[in-house]
């Protein structure tokens, strides 16, 4: 069967990224990563995305005079490159209904949190203030309320006693670069269901 073709959406360093491109990468895997867009020219994961021969280009969300003139722009790359699946990793722009409802139940992201604890930002700095006993991750399907569609698989991790936001975030990303790619799996197999 063919893989689902998927584009993932960085702004960042990208490490979710070179998790799903490799996962991609692997025989019998339902999914390749075929495109990488970035709202930021100087993100690190386009370098990378290139290093693994993945097509990598900056869409630079200051070249356009408003949110849904930039989302044009991604949504003709992403239909030019026959993307089937999206995927928001560190992708740091809000987004619109023009785009989330033309990606309806084909746009996934991961989120730093135990949704629906914390959404939004500064996630780790708020579980541990609130004395939380476990920290994590989820992987959602986008729609319009931010950090709110369906889940789709969540990982979880005890909170030390001596943890800061870095150490929790260095912990909570080995458990993401596992899930991510295992929920995109998911994702990429339902397409091909009738
Ligand atoms: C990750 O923590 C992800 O959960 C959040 O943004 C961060 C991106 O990190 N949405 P990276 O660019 O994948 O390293």
């Amino acid at each position: 069967m063919a893989k689902a073709r998927v584009a993932v959406l960085i702004s960042g360093a990208g490490s979710n990224m070179a998790a799903l491109i490799d996962a991609g990468l692997a025989p019998g895997a339902p999914y390749e990563v075929v495109l990488v867009l970035s709202n930021r020219p100087d993100a690190g994961g386009l370098a990378i995305a290139e290093a693994k021969g993945v097509t990598a280009r900056a869409i630079d969300h200051r070249d356009f005079s408003d949110r849904e003139s930039h989302e044009r722009a991604l949504h003709a790359a992403l239909g030019k490159a026959d993307v089937q699946l999206i995927a928001l990793a560190g992708y740091m722009r809000l987004l619109t209904p023009w785009l989330v409802d033309r990606w309806e139940g084909r746009m996934l992201n991961i989120h730093p949190s135990l949704l629906p604890l914390y959404p939004g930002l500064d996630t780790h700095a708020r579980a541990i203030t609130a004395g939380d006993a476990e920290a994590g991750c989820t992987v959602h399907r986008v729609t319009r309320g931010v950090d709110e569609g369906p889940i789709l698989g969540q990982a979880r991790c005890p909170i030390l006693p001596d943890d800061t936001p870095e150490s929790l975030a260095e912990r909570v990303k080995v458990l993401e670069h596992d899930l991510y790619p295992r929920c995109l799996a998911d994702a990429a197999r339902d397409l091909s269901r009738p």
